[in-house]
């Protein structure tokens, strides 16, 4: 049966669509990028509104170094990396040998000097991010997209990388509505799910933080570090 879209999920599909031909244009490359996501079933890259509204953060809050947790085919890194001055650095952290490779083939498209904001680096986020501390590297953003069971550790770890006035931004922190309802939403582990109330727990410290979560999809958390 065809389903039937109520009055506001037409109007939202509506309003976004006219925000994105109007404000998020994608380029051929970052439309390339979520096509093979898409051929490769992993239609999880984030959306253009929300790399176009991380630009909007990256050139307000002057950020001059990120460092990226789960960098997938490279499409929120190249988002990233365009706002970027021409002196910014975003280290990109990911597990899959495969997911860097593609990035790459992407990151050798953009110009040098875009291409040179953008460090790969292939390997276990928890380890790499510790090995960044032991090189007293600090940034300016931290942004979380990776593994659902993880977000806490990797917040332990902000904690040591992103400097006093930097942010703390992460992908799907509603965990497809995980951390609300009371049963587990399907692909959701019980592991997930604690470890995600946790982490919106954590990052609701006002002592800590100025932060939200905006109500994107997926949950898109953002908080600024006093
Ligand atoms: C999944 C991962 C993501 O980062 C995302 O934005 C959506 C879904 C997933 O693993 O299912
Ligand atoms: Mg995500």
């Amino acid at each position: 049966m065809r389903k039937i879209n109520t009055f506001f999920e037409e109007n939202e599909n509506s309003s976004l669509s006219y925000i994105r031909e109007l404000f998020a244009i994608e380029d051929n490359l970052l439309k390339d990028i979520r096509n093979e996501c898409l051929i490769d079933s992993k239609p999880i890259t984030i959306n253009p509104e929300d790399g176009k509204l991380i630009q909007l953060l990256i050139k307000t809050s002057k950020i001059k170094t990120i460092i990226e947790v789960g960098t997938l085919y490279g499409y929120s890194a190249i988002w990233f990396a365009r706002a970027l001055p021409s002196d910014g650095k975003i280290y990109t952290i990911e597990k899959e040998e495969y997911n860097s490779k593609i990035a790459k083939k992407y990151f050798d498209k953009l110009d040098e000097e875009t291409k040179n904001k953008i460090i790969q680096i292939n390997g276990n986020a928890e380890s790499e991010l510790e090995k960044l501390i032991s090189k007293n590297i600090t940034c300016d953003m931290i942004f979380i997209d990776a593994d659902k069971s993880s977000y806490i550790k990797y917040l332990k770890l902000s904690d040591r990388l992103v400097k006093h006035g930097g942010l703390i931004v992460a992908d799907n922190t509603l965990l497809s509505g995980g951390v609300y309802l009371n049963y587990l939403p399907e692909r959701i582990t019980v592991t997930a799910q604690n470890n995600m109330r946790e982490f919106n727990r954590e990052l609701s410290n006002k002592d800590k933080y100025c932060s939200t979560m905006l109500n994107t999809h997926e949950g898109l958390a953002i908080a600024y570090k006093h």
